[in-house]
């Protein structure tokens, strides 16, 4: 893999992303108090977000992981998802309040899929919380309950974010200029 992080642009820094972090921590705090939650983090890109935002939360909580793909090597979303790493725990998921944490919705698709997959578990409720939002992509009828940064619609890489399944380490919000 060639070495593209010299080429990225910074669309947010490292401090910008975890001051928002700290915001929808106390946020979501406060919504989410006294109830029973399950943070469901997806994989692969929402790892860092999830270890950024959890550790900040001030709930009781447990977690799982789901992994879901629609886009291969691809920078277009084929709208073809499939559960690639299913929840590790269905049980119980009937007396929780489950919050589903995402790096980044774009169509929709991949959180519309994943929304209505967690309700046929019958949950007390499903929210979703993504860092970013290519708002003017969107072909669903999908709203975040919760959303870091609304963004233009550029190719992003870091903070979870890959090019082909590299560079996901990078700490701060970039993209390629086309
Ligand atoms: P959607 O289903 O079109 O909303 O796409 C959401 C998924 O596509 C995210 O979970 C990401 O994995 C991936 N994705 C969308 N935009 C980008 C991007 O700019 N960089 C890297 N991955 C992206
Ligand atoms: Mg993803």
């Amino acid at each position: 893999m060639k070495d593209i992080r010299s080429e990225l642009k910074v669309l947010l820094d490292a401090e910008k992303v975890q001051n928002r972090i700290a915001e929808l921590a106390v946020e979501i705090s406060n919504d989410f108090k006294d109830k029973a939650v399950k943070i469901i983090c997806v994989l692969r890109g929402g790892i860092f977000f999830t270890v950024d935002l959890t550790k900040k939360l001030d709930l009781i909580f447990d977690m799982d992981f789901v992994e879901i793909s629609s886009y291969g090597n691809d920078q277009e979303s084929s709208g073809n998802i499939v559960v690639k790493k299913d929840l590790t725990d269905t049980e119980n998921l009937n007396e929780k309040h489950l919050i589903i944490l995402e790096d980044i919705i774009d169509t929709g698709k991949s959180l519309k899929f994943l929304t209505e997959y967690l309700k046929k578990f019958n949950p007390l409720s499903v929210s979703s919380c993504v860092l970013l939002d290519k708002k003017s992509r969107r072909t669903e009828n999908i709203v975040a309950d919760y959303v870091g940064f609304v963004i233009p619609d550029k190719f992003i890489i870091g903070y979870g974010l890959d090019y082909c399944n590299y560079f996901r380490n990078v700490d701060y919000i970039g993209y390629l200029e086309n």
